[in-house]
């Protein structure tokens, strides 16, 4: 009886680990504000106190947050990345912030942000070391877990630095086993297909799927719209694969907004929101909010956008179009009805012509074929179209590297039917393929421009 018991509890033990963390987490793509990319690794509080990695940073970027309307947005989390730590873990081994630039320690910051109605992350790494140098967790793994519950960590950042890609796919689920094993609930985001890529290994997405409730397949974004343009581009090169892994729980990350901050232009800014939206990507500002400019800020709390981005059904957006620059994008999205989703639509001009290029199309030759037809609206500019149906042709002036984001609902066509049944969320499978055969190559031999 003792040995049915012991296998029956090793069976449990295995699944936990190896069917990995079902945390019930990321149902919609985490939202909030990331350090990283806008602020580094500044670490000199001494000659540059405004800006160095410290508490005080943190808390002011949670205090706008909350005051100037994000928060409510649905940009809840504020996260510390590389940098924190003190080079050192302390007497019982346990990780401890840099002492001069945390006085107060992690778990009063985290405090902080609960608080305020926010949810606190940290970043660590799975091999030796950080990015930047610091202690990694290889060899402490259940000790560091224990460690962020016990703070009142929300979300863990977890890099791969310092180890070896092929470790990973043991180690990346075990950190994710003592995470849950706390008891705490914390967002579980990994690079570990990105470490894996980059070593020309083929990641296993099952697994990554079943541990992560999201993770990184691509490089670390940059202050520049070549960097963006080469994330557009991994996604929808890579798109077969990638796409299918999206969904409530488990999300694709294509790595940080940096609207706001030096590197893109106005246009080029509503280019990685619009996209980003598409990508049911997670939505992680990484720039001063002190600073941006109202132009920009009113890009990142867009209501319009934020909501495609985060749909109930988590379908990640596709390249349906491709030719001469300009490309073609659409998400299913809700409402549903009739076996039918409605979608969102971006036209991203990838041309420097100087000038506007006119697109123009049929909703059919998109995909998008519900005899009811379509109540379109312009995203950035609330303009609204009216109905329009399949067959109707549709034209969209794009500017030079931007966008024209168009959410297209369904119109229901028959009086049947409940708002509420209108609006529920279908079973994935009870639909028809949201990207069935037609709708990459909507244009047969025509050309529209
Ligand atoms: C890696 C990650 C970045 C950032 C840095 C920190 O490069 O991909 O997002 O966390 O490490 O050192």
């Amino acid at each position: 009886m003792t040995n049915v018991i012991w296998a029956v509890v090793g069976i449990l033990v295995f699944c936990a680990c190896v069917c990995g963390l079902e945390n019930g987490l990321a149902r919609t793509p985490p939202m909030g504000w990331l350090a990283w990319q806008r602020f580094r690794c500044n670490t000199d509080c001494v000659n540059d106190p405004h800006n160095c990695i410290s508490e005080s940073l943190f808390m002011q970027m949670a205090d706008i947050i909350v005051t100037q309307g994000y928060r409510d947005l649905g940009y809840d989390l504020v996260s510390l990345d590389d940098c924190w730590l003190s080079r050192e873990r302390d007497a019982r081994g346990r990780l401890q912030p840099d002492p001069f630039r945390f006085p107060s320690g992690i778990a009063a910051l985290a405090d902080y942000m609960h608080k305020r109605g926010l949810k606190f992350g940290i970043y660590e790494d799975y091999g030796n070391f950080t990015c930047a140098g610091y202690p990694g967790i290889l060899g402490h793994l259940q000790t560091d877990a224990q460690t962020f519950g016990d703070w009142g960590v929300d979300y863990v950042k977890l890099d791969g630095c310092y180890s070896h890609p092929v470790d990973m796919d043991k180690g990346y689920p075990e950190f994710g086993y003592f995470l849950n094993k706390t008891g705490r609930p914390m967002v579980y985001s990994c690079s570990w297909p990105f470490y894996q890529i980059f070593s020309r290994m083929q990641p296993n997405y099952t697994a990554i799927i079943n541990t992560c409730n999201l993770w990184r397949n691509f490089d670390d974004i940059q202050d520049s719209w070549e960097s963006v343009q080469r994330i557009i581009d991994y996604y929808g090169d890579n798109q077969d694969d990638i796409v299918p892994n999206a969904g409530p729980g488990h999300w694709n990350d294509p790595d940080m907004l940096i609207i706001g901050n030096f590197g893109l232009s106005y246009e080029q800014s509503k280019s990685q929101m619009a996209m980003w939206a598409i990508f049911a990507a997670p939505l992680l500002m990484s720039v001063d909010l002190r600073t941006i400019r109202p132009e920009y800020k009113a890009i990142l709390q867009n209501k319009a956008v934020i909501a495609i981005d985060q749909d109930p059904l988590g379908i990640q957006g596709k390249r349906i179009y491709k030719d001469k620059g300009i490309e073609i994008w659409a998400r299913p999205i809700t409402p549903v009805f009739q076996r039918h989703y409605s979608y969102a639509v971006a036209f991203l001009n990838r041309r420097t012509d100087g000038t506007p290029s006119e697109v123009s199309v049929t909703l059919r030759e998109l995909g998008l074929d519900f005899t009811g037809g379509y109540s379109i609206t312009d995203v950035f500019d609330g303009v609204h179209y009216g109905t329009v149906l399949p067959d109707k042709r549709f034209k969209v002036d794009v500017n030079p590297s931007g966008v024209v984001l168009v959410r297209c609902d369904l119109v229901k066509s028959t009086g049947f039917g409940t708002r509420s049944q209108f609006r529920e969320p279908p079973q994935q499978n009870a639909f028809r393929n949201p990207f069935q055969n037609n709708l990459f190559s909507p244009f047969g031999q025509q050309r529209h421009f």
